[in-house]
């Protein structure tokens, strides 16, 4: 068995537990939203009751009562939420070993953005993630703290930072999954660090009979309601590597941005609706995703190579065999790979006709491939690539 089979193992088992007990995590945290908004006052409450929700679901009704503080007495079987967000941080790390560190020269360093070695890549990864969370964590802490608009701009900037920095140091793809690293670190760590510590030292005030602080319970708050708006943002990134659009980008930085926006704004707007807001107070938070969607796209815009000169087919085929089949043939000479990456050929004119579309995406109007640009491919070959390509239809 060789160590890039058992690695592409790994790698399916790790995306494969990232992706189910991430959908845990985010799924909870949606539920627990909406049924904290679906609480109403109703007749013959408890108390201590603030309000309950009446739902069904999988043929069960169910009848949820949300306390004020906490119950009286609290039962020693208490369910806590917490190993979602936890063992999604812990296997997002794991595939981010297996795919960005092992791989590192064909997924996380482009030599012409900065040569970096594994080694230094993997490193920069590492303390990238921990000071994130450390800036961002003193940031909550600040006095910039307590005023929650100049928060918001304050932790946009933070991650925009990070994005432009980690744009000229990495791979598009590279950098992108870092963003969503980045985030996904503070979310996680403000599960492991703050929330559920400050709720556990709530609970046990209340069991001693003492009243909690009501600064644990408020900071708690504070970084849920975050972990709450970058959901989405998070989510469109750690998939965004199967989109060159936007990872081949070269201000892909600014896309981060738009991202930003469009998933905080999407998110409002569903959390105020939920709340039973007045539509009149956050109808304007679909435009302004509507608007930051429209930039994307103009900015995503595909470049038009159909008034080019005639290309030959010999031409574009020196062209894929120097730059693409070293990993795209039956028989692969790249170490990194046994077989063609996603079963594509790029080694006879008829492979390049099959899948002309994909590299019309993948190594024209973007540089993803070749992987981290390893053999050097030119502007001016992707653009001769990209007429003859033009050229077939
Ligand atoms: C160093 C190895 C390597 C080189 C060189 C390389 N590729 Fe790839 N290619 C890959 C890998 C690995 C994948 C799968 C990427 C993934 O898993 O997202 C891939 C995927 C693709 C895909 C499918 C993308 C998708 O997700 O649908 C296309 C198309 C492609 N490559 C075209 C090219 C072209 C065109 C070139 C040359 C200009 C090239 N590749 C050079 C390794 C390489």
């Amino acid at each position: 068995m060789t160590l890039t089979f058992a690695m592409e193992w790994l790698n399916l088992l790790f995306r494969w537990a990232h992706l189910i007990v991430g959908i845990g995590w985010i799924g909870t945290s949606f539920y627990f939203i909406a049924l904290d908004l679906s609480l109403r006052k109703r007749e013959g409450m408890k108390e201590g009751v603030f309000g309950t929700a009446w739902e069904v679901h999988g043929g069960g009704f169910y009848h949820v009562e949300k306390f004020t503080v906490a119950p009286k007495e609290l039962p020693s079987d208490l369910i806590w939420y917490k190993w979602e967000a936890y063992l999604t941080w812990v296997t997002g790390f794991a595939l981010l070993v297996v795919q960005y560190y092992f791989n590192a020269s064909a997924y996380l360093i482009d030599p012409s953005v900065m040569k970096l070695t594994a080694g230094e890549a993997s490193l920069i990864s590492i303390i990238s993630l921990a000071a994130g969370w450390l800036i961002y964590d003193r940031l909550c802490k600040s006095p910039i703290g307590r005023n929650t608009p100049l928060l918001a701009v304050c932790l946009f900037v933070l991650i925009l930072g990070a994005s432009y920095l980690f744009t000229h140091v990495f791979s598009g793809r590279g950098a992108f999954i870092h963003v969503g690293a980045f985030v996904g670190t503070i979310m996680a760590v403000n599960v492991f660090g703050i929330i559920i510590p400050n709720q556990k030292k709530i609970a046990a005030s209340l069991m001693a009979g003492e009243a909690p602080d009501p600064a644990l319970g408020a900071m708690g708050k504070q970084r849920s309601v975050h972990n709450n708006y970058l959901t989405l943002p998070v989510l469109l990134m750690m998939v965004s590597n199967h989109y060159p659009m936007l990872t081949g980008h070269p201000q892909s930085w600014l896309l981060v941005a738009l991202i930003l926006i469009i998933g905080g704004m999407v998110r409002h707007f569903l959390n105020r609706h939920d709340a039973g807001d007045p539509f009149a107070r956050f109808w304007w938070a679909l435009p302004a995703a509507g608007v930051g969607l429209v930039a994307a796209i103009i900015m995503t815009a595909p470049k038009d190579y159909s008034g080019a000169d005639a290309v030959s087919d010999a031409a574009a085929l020196t062209i894929t065999r120097t730059h693409c089949a070293t990993c795209h043939a039956q028989t692969p000479t790249s170490e990194a790979f046994d077989e063609a990456p996603k079963g594509i050929y790029l080694e006879t004119v008829a492979d390049l006709r099959r899948y002309a579309e994909q590299v019309m995406v993948q190594a024209v109007q973007s540089d993803a491939m070749p992987l981290g640009n390893e053999t050097g491919m030119t502007e001016e070959e992707r653009a001769t690539l990209g007429a003859w390509i033009s050229q077939q239809q």
